[in-house]
């Protein structure tokens, strides 16, 4: 009875949402070709910019990507991401006043990019003289029904359908370059992907990345394998979307402003075990910082001179109460100077990308949380001047304390670093797609992924020609 009545709820709902994005995409599609040879006609100098960068997006049949949609409320696992295809991936806003706040799930990606790359200035009809061929398909929903549903047990068939539809429909664009001008976007972390193909039965993941089909194209993914093969890591999109410049600017002054009342933030989950880890020592030093609050915030207001009213801050995210509702942990992100990115089931967190919107300096534990991984938005030889690092195995088996490494940090330095990490901001954001003339010049996350996918197809081809 129950899930009776929420279907019938869900329904018109879930309607009126594919509706939209059908019309939306085709009109966004057609409108952006048409501008598109409106200005290389009229405009030579847009078509100079354009040298080296053109793109060409698939056309796929839509069971490989918007068809996946149409049975948003029916995948394993999610019991329902209806609401998060709003406004083209980005979910519906927090409340009905909010100007650049979304509630959006990661696994959008795919959706995000896609809606993105139809503004893209350099797109091409023709395969021919395209840099980079995109391919429009959703890998990441697509991969559900191997992950987590019947068809577990054929994980290693997670692609081949696409590939023999790039095999057979116009052959000659994928034979050009034999695929290395290939690339798409893969939302979860690649080891989802890369199950090795003599796994049998399947232990865990599709072998998207593991069938030599596949070798030749460049994924991105919100994580890299250690030691990236096919792909390379993007930020995860964080609830940031803003669509204009005065929006995204209001939000910089409000991070600058901020009062950090807090010295540490972690939003997140775990560590309640009694395992050794770094997420229990995290909860352990916060504990104690609380029950001694007297004699540590004396120290340390003589250790660094800033007044914090709270050490240590813990904003409990378990059961993935956090996940949709940014509120929780944007305010207190806001209103502390270090916020904690301890390794989870895997080394990376979208709470990075949360906390460098909120100009609050992120503490990591392990080099594959961020540096080894987002090499193009977080440029690693400048980690130190954004980022503190301690090694998790200093904390969790030799008492090192999270508490006297940051108040040891001088105020002028975490100014410094702060400084740094709002910088960053324009990076790590994925603007609201059709945002204005004056936020496009900004930089973002995704300018900065399309740039890396290029130069990756570049040097792939490049290398091609010498042997
Ligand atoms: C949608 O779900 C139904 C039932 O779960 C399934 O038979 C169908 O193949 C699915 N369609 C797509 C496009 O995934
Ligand atoms: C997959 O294979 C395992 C072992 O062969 C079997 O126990 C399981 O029921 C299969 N799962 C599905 C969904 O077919
Ligand atoms: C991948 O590229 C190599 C050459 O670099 C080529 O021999 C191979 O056939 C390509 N694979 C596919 C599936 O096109
Ligand atoms: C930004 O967008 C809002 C809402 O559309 C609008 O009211 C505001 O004037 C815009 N600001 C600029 C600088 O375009
Ligand atoms: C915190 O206090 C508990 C007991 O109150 C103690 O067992 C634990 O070792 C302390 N942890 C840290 C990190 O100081
Ligand atoms: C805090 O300090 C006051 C006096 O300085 C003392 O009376 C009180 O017991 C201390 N509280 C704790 C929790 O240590």
């Amino acid at each position: 009875m129950f899930s009776m009545a929420c279907k019938t709820q869900i329904v018109p709902f879930f309607f009126s949402i594919t509706i939209h994005f059908f019309l939306l995409l085709i009109i966004d599609s057609a409108s952006s070709q048409q501008i598109l040879t409106i200005e290389s006609r009229s405009n030579p100098a847009a078509s100079e910019d354009c040298n080296n960068r053109w793109i060409h997006i698939r056309n796929l049949p839509s069971r490989f990507n918007l068809d996946l949609l149409t049975n948003c409320s029916e995948y394993p696992v999610f019991d329902d991401f209806c609401p998060y295809l709003a406004n083209h991936g980005l979910g519906q806003k927090t409340h009905a006043r909010s100007r650049s706040w979304y509630r959006t799930d990661p696994l959008l990606l795919e959706l995000i990019f896609h809606r993105r790359i139809l503004e893209y200035p350099c797109l091409t009809n023709d395969p021919g003289v395209a840099n980079a061929i995109f391919l429009p398909y959703y890998a990441a929903i697509d991969s559900l029904r191997y992950l987590y549903g019947p068809d577990v047990n054929s994980s290693s068939q997670h692609g081949m359908d696409l590939f023999e539809f790039l095999q057979s429909d116009e052959p000659g664009i994928w034979e050009r370059h034999m695929g290395h001008d290939h690339f798409l976007v893969m939302a979860r972390p690649a080891w989802d992907f890369s199950q090795p193909l003599s796994n049998d039965p399947p232990i865990w993941g599709t072998s998207f990345l593991e069938l030599p089909e596949f070798y030749n194209l460049t994924a991105l993914v919100p994580e890299g394998r250690p030691w990236p093969l096919q792909e390379h890591a993007v930020p995860y999109p964080t609830s940031f979307h803003p669509q204009n410049l005065s929006y995204f600017q209001a939000w910089i002054q409000r991070v600058k402003r901020s009062r950090r009342t807090s010295l540490i933030l972690f939003a997140g989950g775990g560590g309640i075990g009694s395992a050794p880890n770094i997420r229990r020592s995290i909860r352990n030093e916060c504990d104690n910082s609380t029950i001694n609050s007297n004699i540590s915030s004396s120290f340390n207001i003589i250790q660094s001179n800033v007044l914090h009213s709270k050490l240590c801050h813990i904003v409990d995210c378990s059961n993935g109460i956090c996940e949709h509702d940014p509120i929780r942990y944007m305010k207190p992100m806001l209103q502390a100077t270090f916020c904690l990115q301890p390794p989870g089931d895997t080394p990376t967190r979208r709470s990075t990308f949360d906390a460098i919107t909120a100009g609050c300096i992120p503490v990591f534990f392990e080099e594959s949380s961020a540096k080894t991984q987002y090499g193009w938005h977080l440029p690693a030889d400048k980690f130190a001047e954004f980022s503190v690092f301690i090694p998790k195995e200093e904390v969790v088996f030799k008492g090192l304390k999270i508490l006297d490494v940051l108040m040891g940090i001088p105020r002028s330095e975490v100014r410094r670093m702060r400084q740094s990490v709002i910088e960053l901001i324009p990076r790590v954001m994925y603007r609201r797609h059709g945002s204005s003339l004056g936020l496009r010049s900004k930089t973002d996350a995704f300018d900065i992924a399309i740039d890396g996918a290029l130069q990756t197809i570049r040097d792939k081809l490049g290398n091609m020609l010498e042997h």
